[in-house]
């Protein structure tokens, strides 16, 4: 994936929404890119089916949960949104159908994750 689609779904996520933007006051965004990587990786070995996957997408819940990052559970469809936006700009050709597969692949993950909250 080319740099400059990290710089593009931090400023769609951060421009969705003041309390998201609040959220990563602080954080090292270039270190969160490649989190973001990882991250990404998990969703879709978990969609594989895979044991490791499932407990590196736990981990993300409890540390994304009430008592730690408190990521409240609506900030994951602007997550959602601001990655599939970031995918159609990058990738100008791709078609409905496979933006769908993306959508389901990202929230099985996030009901995962959102689980844990
Ligand atoms: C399914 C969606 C998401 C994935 C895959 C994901 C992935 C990750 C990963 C891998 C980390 C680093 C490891 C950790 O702290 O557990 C992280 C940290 C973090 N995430 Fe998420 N995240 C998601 C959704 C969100 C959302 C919606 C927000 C909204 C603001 C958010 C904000 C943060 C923050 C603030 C950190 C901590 C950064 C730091 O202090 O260094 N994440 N995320």
């Amino acid at each position: 994936m080319s740099e400059g689609f990290f710089d593009d779904f931090y400023d769609e996520l951060m421009a969705s929404s003041e309390s998201i933007k609040k959220k990563f006051v602080g954080v090292d965004l270039e270190n969160q890119k490649a989190l973001l990587k990882n991250g990404l990786s998990y969703m879709i070995m978990l969609n594989k089916g895979s044991q490791m996957a499932n407990s590196k997408v736990d981990k993300l819940g409890v540390s994304h949960s009430k008592e730690k990052l408190d990521i409240e559970p609506w900030m994951y469809d602007h997550w959602k949104k601001s990655l599939l936006a970031t995918i159609q700009k990058h990738d100008t050709k791709i078609g409905p159908s496979l933006l769908k597969d993306w959508d389901e692949l990202l929230q099985k993950g996030i009901d995962r994750i959102v689980e844990k909250y």
